[in-house]
């Protein structure tokens, strides 16, 4: 459209821009829902009663003498419910519960005129349980078979026939934990109402329209009577995308009941024994590989720990089985998938949505293999790479696999790869107590929600007659960046200064059904929408730009333009939409094109182990992760760093444990805090972290992406960190080849060594034991070790 107004000077995408709220966070300028709620007049306090049983029936809930208390000013039970007692999508989630599902279930709230008001009213509320028996751990709720929700299956090929082909067959289970978010703002919620029986709603979620639907069920009210505002969340992770919605919905009930605003924030405390975290996974598998490693066949069962109640289970679950093969080609495949529930916080959405659990279980595999079959794990790792055009198991091209292995090669330099290990191999010579590892892992991460639906986002551009700009989308900021990248887009599709463009907080009524922001996908889905709506406006402006051009025979300025439109009559603002192309997901089959694309990325990490301990430290990190054309560096490297943090975490320090035992404690979430569980702080990076994003292709138009070429970052990083997991085992395989070969001798490859997730100090300490006692043997007939089932050779 040779009318359209051209974009003047220097795109704003890919500038290396800093968060557009940076100096805000870090002065305290910037406004969480709890602050709002600080600057509200008359606001009442709300605190639950949270039951002191991971399983009982409720026989009695007295709130009288809660009213005796001074302050108190109500006590919100299920009888106040005028709508749906309910707090999820799916109708398994009372709101106000008879049967407690958990410790710490909350059974009442108390509203106050402080919160310590309402904390000594929930406190003097009555209530009466009779325990019931309670399943904890997934051992205990696959021997009693409890299973909630689908029990899907994924397969491709033939997996006999595969197994029979195999040179090598092993065979192995284990678990995996859980993670608590950990997001430093706590679940927040401000309820309101107005003179027109409105309710308004500031919320910490990352799914508004959700917010505003469950609060609305919850009231009896359609959905244009609830507004849900999100300004911003000090940090969500995925525990923000459906745990948020009961909790808007007590403030909500307590402001309809008593006309006031009502502010409901979750201490630390309430925070972790209340609210879902990651989901821990049991996985038992069986793998065949050619003579030369190549995975033929995998066999494998994946359950998930639900918690209580579905939630996001389900998705979570077609999530993990979609990226059981990482990045690996693996021709036959069966993996069942199903959901245990125990009595225990509902397990949810957590940065990778169960991809990170699922591809977990073939690093492992790859980890123990190696050592089985005697081939250096990297090398193992690099023959199993997808190839061009290769197939997922549910049947989606591989496309641009390319850039996968560009990465690889490009880590493989940049972290002198090989000559570390051989300084690595001379280092553990000479060192009997204090083994170093080296490992290189990829990630391949598909991106689009697989529940089809969700792959949807609209925006609002207002253009003002002064020229200014106000955008507005269905997003929600959690300190990812994504306002800043909306920014940029707009900045670049109107060809505009960045600073003539301003954003607006998050609102309901401003673009309505909205997907949650999440699945990585905020940028590409919210960014085609801004950039469509910012398209419609300029297309209109093109006849105006022409007639000024022809008038003055110069190129009009943006401020002309736009006060030449608006005095014709021409709209200066638009409502934009997407949908993203080319999905297609069946989930009963397990088959289909799910993802627009996939993110990958590569990580070689090197740590030293302590032999006496177990602890250790990661000595340097080296990463090339693909967002394609990035549309904001400084943001995106941030986000490799944070999530490869959070992912370093989650396999090797943090630590949820329950009280597994039958005292009257059963149940309790025995790490509530900062005290009793281990989050990575600066004292646990690596001493060298290098960050690099993988540089455009030789022929960028073949590159699967998003707006402006660009790919999500959000999660992917996150599994980066399964480097580190890796070069743990390769140290501590180390310490059993002392005084010996050990396993099969090659380089980099010691005896099966077998590793807890998380590999904390403790379980290293462990792995170490069993890695010496086992030395020269390879192998254990523990029934949860790795076993050669048949096959020729690696075992020593
Ligand atoms: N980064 C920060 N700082 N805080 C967060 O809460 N959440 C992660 C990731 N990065 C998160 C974050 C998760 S779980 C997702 S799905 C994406 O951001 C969501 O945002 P995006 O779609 O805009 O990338
Ligand atoms: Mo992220 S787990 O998809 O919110």
């Amino acid at each position: 459209m040779s009318g359209l107004p051209r974009p003047a000077g220097r795109p704003a995408i890919g500038d290396p821009r800093p968060h557009e709220a940076a100096a805000a966070h870090v002065t305290g300028r910037a406004l969480y829902t709890d602050d709002v709620a600080l600057r509200t007049h008359g606001v009442l306090h709300a605190h639950p009663v949270q039951a002191p049983h991971a399983h009982a029936r409720v026989t009695r809930l007295d709130p009288a003498p809660a009213l005796q208390v001074p302050g108190v000013v109500r006590v919100l039970t299920a009888a106040d419910v005028p709508g749906v007692n309910d707090a999820g999508i799916k109708h398994d989630e009372p709101l106000f519960p008879t049967e407690v599902m958990f410790h710490g279930h909350a059974v009442a709230w108390v509203l106050g005129e402080t919160l310590e008001a309402a904390r000594l009213g929930a406190s003097a509320v009555e209530v009466d349980y009779t325990p019931l028996p309670a399943i904890l751990t997934l051992d205990e709720a696959i021997a009693a078979e409890s299973f909630q929700g689908a029990r899907p299956r994924l397969e491709r090929g033939d997996v006999d026939a595969g197994f029979a082909a195999s040179a090598h067959v092993l065979e192995g289970s284990f678990e995996m934990a859980g993670q608590e978010h950990f997001y430093l703002e706590t679940h927040a919620s401000l309820a309101r109402v107005d003179d027109d029986g409105q309710v308004f709603i500031d919320a910490s979620t990352q799914h508004p329209s959700e917010t505003q639907e469950i609060v609305a069920h919850v009231l009896g009210l359609a959905s244009h009577q609830v507004t849900v505002q999100c300004l911003r969340m000090g940090g969500a992770f995925g525990g923000k995308e459906m745990q948020p919605h009961g909790l808007a919905a007590v403030a909500a009930l307590g402001a309809v009941l008593t006309g006031r605003p009502v502010r409901l924030r979750l201490t630390r405390a309430q925070d972790m024994t209340m609210s879902g975290k990651r989901h821990g996974f049991a996985a038992t598998w069986r793998v065949g590989l050619d003579a030369e490693g190549r995975l033929q066949a995998l066999e494998a069962t994946l359950t998930s720990d639900g918690g209580w109640s579905l939630d996001l289970s389900e998705p979570v679950l077609s999530r993990a089985m979609c990226h059981v093969d990482n990045a690996y080609w693996i021709p036959h495949v069966r993996v069942d998938g199903r959901i245990a529930r125990t009595h225990k916080t509902s397990q949810t959405a957590f940065r990778g949505f169960g991809g990170p659990q699922g591809m977990l279980v073939i690093e492992d595999i790859l980890g123990r293999a190696a050592a089985a079959l005697g081939i250096d794990a990297a090398e193992l790792r690099r023959r199993n790479l997808y190839g061009e055009e290769q197939t997922t198991p549910y049947g989606q091209t591989v496309h641009d696999v390319g850039r996968l292995h560009r990465a690889w090669e490009q880590v493989l330099t940049s972290a002198s790869y090989d000559e570390r290990r051989a300084a690595i191999t001379a280092h553990n010579a000479a060192h009997p107590h204090r083994k170093r590892g080296l490992a290189i892992t990829p990630v391949k991460f598909g991106i689009s929600f697989n529940f089809t639906a969700f792959n949807q986002a609209g925006a609002l551009v207002h253009v003002y007659k002064d020229g200014s700009v106000l955008i507005n989308h269905g997003g929600t900021e959690m300190g990812q960046g994504l306002h800043t990248k909306m920014l940029q887009v707009a900045a670049t599709a109107l060809g505009l200064p960045i600073e003539r463009v301003r954003l607006a907080p998050t609102r309901t009524d401003k673009v309505p059904n909205t997907s949650a922001t999440a699945a990585s996908s905020g940028a590409d889905l919210n960014g085609a929408a801004i950039r469509d709506a910012c398209e419609q406006v300029l297309a209109r402006l093109g006849p105006v730009a022409d007639r000024l051009r022809a008038e003055t025979g110069q190129e009009p300025a943006w401020e002309e333009l736009v006060r030449a439109a608006y005095l014709s009559r021409i709209q200066l603002w638009a409502a934009g939409y997407y949908r993203t192309p080319g999905l297609s997901w069946d989930m009963v089959a397990m088959r289909g094109n799910p993802f627009k694309y996939f993110a990958y990325g590569v990580a070689a990490a090197e740590v030293e182990v302590d032999g006496f301990t177990g602890a250790y430290e990661v000595r340097r990190v080296d990463i090339v992760h693909d967002v394609g054309a990035s549309l904001s560096p400084q943001i995106d490297i941030g986000q490799v760093e944070g999530g490869f943090t959070q992912g370093l975490g989650w396999l090797t320090l943090e630590d949820l444990r329950w009280d597994t035992g039958d005292g009257p404690g059963r149940g309790r979430l025995a790490t509530n805090g900062a005290s009793t569980y281990k989050l990575p702080s600066l004292s646990e990076m690596p001493a060298e972290l290098n960050v690099a994003l993988l540089g455009p292709d030789p022929e960028p138009s073949r590159t699967q992406a998003a707006v402006y070429g660009s790919k999500a970052v959000g999660e992917p990083p996150v599994m980066l960190a399964f480097s580190v997991r890796e070069a743990l085992r390769d140290a501590i395989g180390a310490f059993a080849a002392t005084g010996g070969t050990g396993g099969s001798g090659a380089p980099g490859c010691g005896p099966v060594v077998e590793l807890a997730s998380p590999a904390t100090p403790e379980a290293v300490w462990w792995a170490i034991e069993a890695a010496r006692a086992g030395a020269g043997e390879g192998e254990t007939d523990d029934e949860t070790s790795t076993s050669e089932v048949s096959g020729t050779s690696g075992v020593a």
